[in-house]
């Protein structure tokens, strides 16, 4: 199997699978708990069922929309997902370009193992950078300033991470950073020895905007929940979300809104966006999934905000479904994670090249020629 084999998310899945040892594939793979809410974030849009039009004059398809004050061509861009050059050597920057291909806008997350400015100045496409608040308050206002010297376009805040979820893979494949042969381990990287002599011979593991500053996250070994459960203050607010949104100046999004009134204290303190979103059933299991929540968000501030969906998009379709419902535009992680653990930048050239496809696609066959063609008159629920 290669990645030309690969036409959807599940086909990239089954090669990242085989591709990456069990401790890396299961970290991006596995949800909190027992996966109910991982499970049901893609469950929520196959249960609602999509109403075509015909004869429609389909000649001309626009799928460009403007999401955090960029322009993209189409209406998905790439989550904010940690440590990507674990799961290939080229990394964040590989999927920073694939996106720009795409015409599409990539998120960096606060925990990558390429910095801030790297990812910076590796594509002029649009970027937005997910920040982490870590106890070290100083660090983390600083990761505001250099988003603005390295010109990301926008920043989200993730409010849903403060412990982290209970990922039991983790514990069973014995996933730590910097990845380690350890008795629970070695079996599997011994039988990929193509991604062990990568991680040993490429550059070396670190989580590259916190290295220096904090003893975490370079040489010390610690459990991804270990880092995240040391690091990650606990008491922080709206009022500090104000102040991050105060401070970088420009489109600002809380990620990880799951409620109608968290979306409504989200337009209160100036926020350009909310991502509907649950950490793709990593964090809270038995959640709900943030297609169930859309409509509500979307009847009570969809005026105000933007309202973008984070979680179980695997489909074409799933993106119509979302869009008819309201949202702004949805963004995908695992999405292009199984791609890049495939392949790299090609893996996630063809993933993008995919699900574009099947958006255009899906379009033609429902009757749509522009985005705002879609309403709640397209779909059909119990
Ligand atoms: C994530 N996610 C995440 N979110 C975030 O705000 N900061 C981060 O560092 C990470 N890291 C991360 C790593 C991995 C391996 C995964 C799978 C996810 C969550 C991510 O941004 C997004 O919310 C989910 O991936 C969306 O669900 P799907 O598209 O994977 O179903
Ligand atoms: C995760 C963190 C890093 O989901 O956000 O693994």
């Amino acid at each position: 199997m290669d990645i030309k084999d690969c036409n959807n998310t599940s086909d990239f899945r089954r090669l990242a699978k085989k591709r990456l040892p069990a401790p890396l594939f299961h970290y991006i793979d596995g949800g909190a708990d027992d996966e109910v809410t991982l499970r049901r974030n893609t469950e929520a849009f196959d249960q609602v069922r999509l109403i075509p039009d015909a004869l429609a004059d389909l000649s001309n398809m626009v799928l460009r929309t403007e999401v955090l004050g960029q322009q993209i061509d189409w209406p998905v861009f790439c989550s904010p997902t940690a440590m990507t050059r674990l799961f290939h050597h080229e990394g964040e920057v590989a999927v920073a370009r694939a996106a720009h291909k795409h015409g599409t806008m990539y998120s960096l997350s606060s925990l990558s193992t390429t910095s801030i400015e790297e990812v910076g100045s590796a594509t002029p496409g649009p970027k937005c950078f997910q920040l982490y608040i870590h106890k070290d308050r100083g660090m983390s206002w600083d990761f505001i300033e250099r988003c603005k010297e390295a010109d990301f376009s926008a920043i989200c805040l993730t409010v849903d991470t403060l412990v982290a979820g209970n990922r039991e893979k983790d514990l069973y494949t014995g996933m730590v950073i910097p990845p380690k042969f350890s008795v629970n381990s070695l079996f599997s990287f011994a039988t990929h020895p193509s991604w062990s002599l990568n991680y040993l011979l490429r550059k070396k593991f670190e989580l590259a905007n916190v290295a220096g500053k904090i003893s975490e996250g370079t040489g010390k070994l610690t459990s991804v929940v270990g880092y995240m459960n040391s690091q990650f203050d606990r008491s922080i607010t709206w009022k500090d979300a104000e102040e991050a949104i105060k401070r970088w100046g420009r489109p600002f999004a809380i990620k990880g809104v799951m409620s109608v009134e968290d979306a409504k204290r989200a337009v209160d303190i100036g926020a350009s966006a909310v991502m509907i979103s649950n950490h793709g059933g990593r964090q809270l299991d038995g959640s709900t999934a943030p297609f169930d929540q859309l409509g509500p968000i979307v009847d009570a501030v969809g005026d105000q905000i933007e309202v973008i969906v984070d979680g179980g998009v695997r489909r074409g379709t799933h993106v119509l479904k979302a869009l008819a419902m309201g949202a702004t535009a949805c963004m995908i992680g695992r999405g292009y994670l199984y791609a890049v653990a495939a392949g790299g930048y090609a893996g996630v050239d063809r993933a993008l090249t995919r699900l574009r496809e099947e958006i255009e696609r899906d379009m033609i066959l429902m009757g749509c020629s522009s985005l705002d063609e879609l309403d709640r008159s397209k779909l059909h629920r119990e």
